[in-house]
């Protein structure tokens, strides 16, 4: 199976078929599973035996989720949390000891670095940020105690890029874990384990559920470094919902073709936006103005959804923008069917000071636009009629 292609095994990966022979995967809503006898019983919970045994460990829709995502990113083994967070969350918290520091971009998802500033510095965890434009700066951040060189690419919400390829052969240098966020590129735009990651996050609320329904995460890679993210899980409980699981395997059947045309309408969208008086600057990672243009297209396939622009006339021209939307819609999330912009300045980096928005990215007039899969030219045509 694992030779097959992307789409193959995303649609072919699938549990045991029942007695039933149904075609596509059953709901498997259980909590636990039962035992033959004592004997089994013992076996199972010595791991003597591999099986379902409770579902915050494991469960057949779970692991079918995992073992495409697996396939997806070239990786050995996974493990699939309730939400995006809690994949980031669990996979610190188990591979770290007190004392422990972490080497970090500072463009990083506004909870990540809540997590890096506010909590893990409880346990005596400290971070050091580099500027996604400055990965010269990165060797001089590692210290003796520096276990994880972590990083987003494409970045959220100023579709930066960094180059892989270079962080994974500093964390190699340095013996440091590789972990990647690759939540915006997906595992069909980019496999970060290709360049040198150890570890594979991903948010599975965005592109690979696709339709803004259900909450997910999941972390792939090192069979050893899931083993003890699975430990830690199965004792904290972050574990994904069966219910969940069932919907992003199936999502994952159809993530090919849907993230194709996301980009396609992105791209287009990105273009319009390039040739607008009323935008001085636009980010997008295939576009040849981005300034990793060159780096995008050695680790990406596509460009992704996501389009980062400025709209002339600051903070107040980027709320008046978005006050005159009308199609797309106003919401927190991305990576949905429906086009989604945000205002980042005004809403989820608020609390930031310029100084500290500036640095990773956001300006005053900077909006995020997640490109759906409506029709491209009715998309357009609503960006057109907020910005007269
Ligand atoms: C890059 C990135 N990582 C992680 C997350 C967190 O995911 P979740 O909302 O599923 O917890 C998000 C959510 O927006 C994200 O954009």
């Amino acid at each position: 199976m694992d030779d097959k292609h992307f789409e193959t095994n995303a649609i072919r990966t699938q549990t045991e078929r029942s007695q039933f022979m149904e075609h596509s995967t059953p709901l498997y809503l259980t909590s636990s599973f039962v035992f033959e006898d004592a004997e089994d019983m013992r076996a199972s919970f010595s791991e003597e035996k591999q099986r379902n045994i409770y579902s915050r460990f494991t469960n057949p829709n779970t692991s079918e989720f995992v073992e495409k995502m697996c396939k997806m990113e070239g990786a050995e083994a996974g493990y699939a949390f309730a939400t995006g967070m809690s994949a980031v969350f669990s996979t610190f918290a188990a591979l770290l000891n007190a004392g422990d520091h972490i080497v970090s971009a500072s463009s990083i998802f506004g909870s990540t670095h809540g997590l890096f500033t506010k909590f893990l510095p409880k346990w005596n965890i400290e971070t050091s940020y580099f500027n996604v434009n400055d990965v010269d700066a990165i060797e001089g951040l590692i210290q003796p105690n520096t276990k994880i060189l972590y990083a987003e690419s494409p970045t959220n919400p100023a579709v930066d890029i960094l180059d892989l390829e270079r962080l994974g052969q500093i964390a190699k240098k340095h013996n440091i874990l590789f972990v990647i966020d690759n939540c915006f590129a997906t595992p069909y735009l980019q496999n970060p384990i290709k360049f040198g990651a150890d570890l594979v996050i991903h948010s599975a609320t965005k592109l690979i559920d696709g339709q803004g329904r259900v909450l997910g995460g999941v972390t792939v890679g090192q069979a050893d470094l899931i083993r003890e993210i699975y430990l830690f899980s199965r004792n904290t409980g972050p574990a994904l919902s069966p219910f969940n699981a069932w919907v992003l395997s199936k999502s994952l059947e159809t993530l090919a073709v849907r993230v194709d045309k996301h980009c396609e309408n992105a791209l287009k969208v990105a273009e319009y936006l390039e040739s607008h008086p009323k935008i001085s600057l636009v980010k997008y990672p295939f576009l040849k103005s981005h300034p990793q243009y060159d780096i995008a297209k050695k680790q990406m396939k596509l460009g992704g959804n996501v389009v980062a622009f400025e709209v002339r006339g600051g903070i107040e021209a980027g709320r008046a923008f978005l006050n005159n939307i009308k199609l797309c819609s106003l919401s927190a999330n991305l990576g949905d069917t429906r086009t989604i912009v945000t205002h980042p300045a005004s809403t989820t980096h608020a609390k930031l000071t310029e100084e500290d928005r500036l640095e990773v990215g956001i300006t005053d007039g900077l909006v995020r636009i997640s490109v759906g899969l409506e029709n491209v030219k009715d998309v357009i045509s609503d960006l057109s009629q907020a910005l007269e």
